[in-house]
């Protein structure tokens, strides 16, 4: 029977709109009548903050209309002094939803407004934001922004720092640009930005008007043509200029020069054609040179880069360049001390005799260098993929390594106790073992004057930050007694920790949002090393639980279907699954209020569950049914009518995704079918709700069984199964689904553990369908995942691959290992393990990095595995195993280790197992192992409709 669904929808939504609408003008009147007696704050600046919260999905929570604005010192809001109009808004990191409107315009005295790292936070940027003449500083940075930049941005005339980076907008950069005539930094890199950049010559203004701008930072789009010349020759005062990954072709005119100032320069990753100019070499601030991958005519590295004086950084991967590589290269240059030369056509030999002191890293990576000849003092060479190492191994390791030995080793180890998940003692008070939740940030390097953050001096870099921060313009909070903690992450990122002062263990929600805002507004740079952005990426604590709680009835479906079955099982699912999908599509139209139809989702086995039904199962959403609550929204457990057991997800109003991103995630859900997958039931898109229904997980997450969350004990055999189970739930979505499915997710609180304890993973809500062609992957404007699981190299070039996922497993299997979330305080477990392992093996593991609670594990297993582990993480998503690699390593390691049993070892919650089922599971884990080599095969030729 086919429902007016729609017709229904539409009246009930219209009517409800109408009784809200009403509403809200009576609490606007009945406030604004209150207000007039006893507020300072404007009426229009506090109408404005309505709106705008409104807008944000009632966010931030704690703003409370009864109260005033100014006086109340509202979070996130600075005003004059006579608290009268908000001068500052700065709402960094605090889960705005929704879009920014028009009423952003109201705040006409507004000089600096920063809303970065919101992710949900869409639309475009309203054109009523022109009417902030006041604006100084505008950051909408790592937010989800789509649209163009509007012409009217032009009437910012005070404008100083424009920074959109990492959003999604798309068209033209607007000529208008160039009547910001203050601004000195403008990023806009990072996003879909397309056609030529204007110019005064070819259009009204242009970026050469930017008479002030010193900093450009355009890399990352779609910009194409050539690059305008008139930028070379202005009073601008360019000190960095990044158009590297876009488009751009044509020559680098010769007037290059007249970029005096200039000390980066990035043009690296585009179609340039035509040579290398040679007067670059008369800029003589000139420090970091990039120019790899274009289409240059030079086949030689250009001779004066060795008589540079200034010239730190010479960049030429991918350049077509053969022959002999001079020795002189290396000789002159005072200050060269990283040449990177990887993926180009060298042969002979790498001569660094003549290298001057300063000289620290080469890479020469995929030559075809048949000899090295060495230096008396310490470069780091990466020689590897080239015929020398395939005879000399050992050295090329060694080479390789000199660097990764860290210069600071701090030593917490001096405490005993342990902190809870999400605190850490912090490492600059030796002997205080107070637990403390510092405040972390991500700050990615975008163009590196040193070699390496590996080698910097991190004690430097810390003193640096502090001054930067002290010396901020927001000055209103206690920073004094904070310390900084810089961990480098990659050779072009570091974890920042900010950690309170001792009298208090973690930092008010006030100070964190100042503190995020006096790093966002480019007061705390690192000159010395170069341009950065800082990243603010969600909460890394925030797991998910989709079941926490005890079963209680009998098995689950999936316990009951064997695996030698599951040919047979998948074929009729197949069947049924087609039937479903034919008449779910009669049910109703994927419509959503103002979206276009985006027609009805492609379902495989998924069932179209009605709001009704879903409050059925769940007693109306009912507090006792609730089983974990994460940043999306709330998850209940339920029975389905046959008695079966699920967890319902129902998105919070603020993780409402798109009709379409919903209908992806259902689709992807519902045509992926393995059994380390949790699987789809169904889903409900009603009434303005979006819910999944999954298959119910007894056991929750590994992550939860690490912390100690439950009484399972993850013992070493576990540990391996768990993993195993995992990469192959992963390999399938690699190799196994046409198209096939990067996870982008992967995380310890995304595994599953069933009711026989296996493991699954779960959560596709970031997939993405992998690209046929790996060498031609569109970029995607937005980085996501989770800190601590991102794949640094992704994060860094927003070019997605198997790999991603291969970086974030790496960390799972380290987080199997120390029992340690990835980032605890200060701390990133990447690092912590490469550093111990680099400085004493795997005493130096065992002894700091190894779980206390993993007993009775087989040592060399333990060791490959720590092995397996490191070289997932590599910084170079080359040199890490592909997920079918790793699954067959892991595989290897679970034969060594005798799998006993499946439970005996915990102490699982569903104590209702009888004897009799655990040897038949146990039948069937042997079975699982025999046949795991078949599963890919088995699954691979099944493709989705
Ligand atoms: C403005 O508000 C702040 C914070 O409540 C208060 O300390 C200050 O005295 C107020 N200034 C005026 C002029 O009312
Ligand atoms: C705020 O802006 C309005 C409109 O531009 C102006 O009339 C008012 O004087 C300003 N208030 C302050 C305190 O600057
Ligand atoms: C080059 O750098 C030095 C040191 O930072 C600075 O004093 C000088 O003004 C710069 N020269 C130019 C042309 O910008
Ligand atoms: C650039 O450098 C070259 C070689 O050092 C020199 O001959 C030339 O005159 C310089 N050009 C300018 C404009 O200084
Ligand atoms: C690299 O150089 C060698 C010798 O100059 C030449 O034979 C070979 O074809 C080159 N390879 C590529 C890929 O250009």
């Amino acid at each position: 029977m086919i429902r007016h669904w729609l017709g229904s929808a539409i009246s009930r939504g219209s009517i409800c709109a109408l009784f809200r609408g009403a509403v809200v003008h009576m609490l606007i009147m009945a406030s604004l009548c209150s207000r007039q007696v006893e507020s300072l704050t404007s009426s229009e600046d506090v109408n404005a903050l309505r709106a705008l919260h409104s807008a944000w999905g009632r966010n931030p929570s704690s703003w409370d209309f009864n109260t005033d604005p100014c006086e109340s010192l509202w979070l996130g809001v600075l005003c004059d002094a006579s608290n009268t109009t908000v001068t500052q808004l700065f709402l960094i990191n605090q889960g705005l939803s929704g879009t920014l409107t028009s009423a952003i315009g109201d705040l006409r005295n507004l000089t600096n407004l920063d809303l970065s790292s919101n992710l949900k936070l869409g639309g475009s940027i309203p054109k009523e934001i022109s009417n902030l003449v006041l604006l100084q500083k505008l950051f909408i940075q790592f937010c989800n922004l789509s649209g163009q930049i509007p012409l009217e941005i032009g009437s910012l005339t005070s404008l100083q720092y424009l920074g959109l980076t990492q959003n999604s907008l798309s068209g033209p950069l607007p000529d208008t640009i160039g009547l910001l005539s203050k601004l000195s930094w403008l990023d806009v890199s990072s996003n879909q930005l397309n056609g030529s950049l204007p110019d005064s010559l070819t259009s009204q203004s242009g970026i050469n008007n930017l008479s002030n701008g010193q900093h450009l930072y355009l890399q990352n789009n779609l910009f194409s043509g050539n690059i305008p010349e008139s930028i070379f020759n202005t009073s601008m005062q360019l000190i960095d200029l990044l158009l590297h990954k876009n488009n751009f072709s044509g020559d680098i005119p010769s007037t290059v020069e007249g970029l005096i100032h200039i000390e980066i320069l990035r043009l690296d990753l585009n179609q340039l054609s035509g040579p290398i100019p040679s007067n670059l070499r008369n800029i003589t601030n000139l420090t970091a040179l990039y120019l790899g991958s274009n289409s240059f005519t030079d086949s030689r590295v250009p001779s004066w880069i060795s008589s540079h004086e200034n010239l730190r950084l010479l960049s030429m991967d991918s350049s077509h360049l053969t022959g002999n590589l001079s020795a002189d290269i290396f000789s002159l240059g005072p200050n060269l001390s990283t040449v990177s030369l990887a993926s180009n056509n060298f042969t002979g030999s790498l001569n660094l005799s003549l290298a001057n002191a300063a000289l620290l890293l080469v890479n020469v990576t995929n030559n075809n260098f048949t000899s090295f000849v060495n230096s008396n003092h310490t470069v780091e060479v990466i020689l590897h993929g080239n015929p020398f190492c395939s005879v000399n191994q050992t050295r090329c390791d060694e080479l390789d390594n000199l660097q990764s030995s860290p210069p600071v080793s701090r030593n917490t180890s001096l405490c005993s106790n342990s902190c809870s998940d999400n605190s850490t003692f912090n490492p600059k008070l030796s002997g205080n073992c107070q637990c403390f939740r510092p405040l972390n940030a991500i700050v990615n390097f975008l163009a590196l004057k040193i070699p390496s953050l590996e080698i910097y001096n991190l004690t430097l870099m810390e003193e640096q930050f502090a001054v930067g921060l002290n010396r901020s313009t927001v000055k209103s909070f206690a920073i004094a007694g904070s310390q900084i903690v810089i961990e480098p992450i990659t050779p072009t990122q570091a974890l920042v920790s900010i950690f309170p002062p001792t009298n208090y263990a973690t930092w008010s929600v006030n100070d964190a949002a100042l503190i995020l805002y006096a790093i966002n507004n480019k007061e705390i740079l690192f000159p010395s090393i170069g341009p950065t952005v800082c990243a603010f990426i969600g909460d890394p604590y925030n797991t998910v639980a989709i079941a926490n709680s005890r079963s209680t009835n009998g098995l689950s479906t999936g316990a009951k279907v064997g695996i030698a079955m599951a040919v047979i099982f998948f074929v009729i699912a197949m069947i049924i699954a087609s039937l479903y999908a034919v008449r779910e599509k009669k049910r109703a139209t994927w419509i959503e209020a103002g979206e276009i139809d985006t027609g009805s989702p492609k379902l495989m086995a998924a069932h179209w569950f009605s709001l009704q039904e879903i409050r059925k199962c769940t007693d109306n959403f009912s507090q006792s049914n609730e089983i974990g609550e994460g940043g999306y929204g709330k998850v209940y457990k339920g029975y389905l009518p046959t008695g079966q057991k699920i967890a319902i997800k129902r998105a919070g109003s603020d993780s409402l995704q798109s009709a379409a991103e919903f209908k992806f995630e259902i689709e992807l859900l519902s045509s992926v079918h393995h059994h380390n997958l949790v699987g789809l039931i169904g889903f409900c898109f009603e009434e303005g709700e979006q819910i999944l229904v999954y298959e119910f997980m007894p056991n929750g997450t590994l992550r939860e069984s690490l912390s100690g969350a439950t009484d399972i004990q993850m013992d070493w055999q576990r540990r391996i199964s768990v993993a195993l189970n995992a990469a192959r739930g992963i390999v399938y979505l690699h190799t196994g689904v046409n198209p096939q499915v990067i996870h982008r997710d992967i995380k310890s609180s995304n595994i599953f553990l069933d009711d026989r304890l296996f493991a699954k993973v779960a959560d596709f809500g970031l997939s993405k369908l992998a690209p046929v062609d790996n060498d031609s992957t569109p970029l995607s404007s937005q980085v996501k995942g989770t800190m601590g699981y991102l794949d640094p190299d992704y994060f860094l070039t927003n070019r997605l691959t198997h790999k991603s996922d291969v970086y974030s497993f790496g960390v799972v299997l380290l987080e199997l290992i120390t029992g340690r979330p990835p980032i605890q305080g200060g701390k990133y477990v990447v690092r912590e393990i490469r550093t111990a392992y680099a400085q004493g093996g795997m005493e130096q593991v065992v002894k700091s990095m190894v779980d206390p609670k993993l007993k009775d594990y087989p040592l060399e297993a333990l060791e490959k595995l720590v092995k397996l582990a490191l070289v997932s993480v590599e910084d170079n998503p080359q040199r890490r195993p592909t997920m079918t690699e790793v699954m067959k390593e892991v595989e290897s390691l679970s034969e060594v280790t005798s799998i006993k049993s499946d439970v005996q070892g915990g102490k699982p919650k569903n104590t209702h197992l009888e004897e009799g089922t655990k040897a038949h599971m146990r039948q069937k884990l042997a079975n699982l192992f025999q046949h795991s080599g078949n599963y890919t095969a088995m699954f691979a030729n099944v493709q989705p409709k």
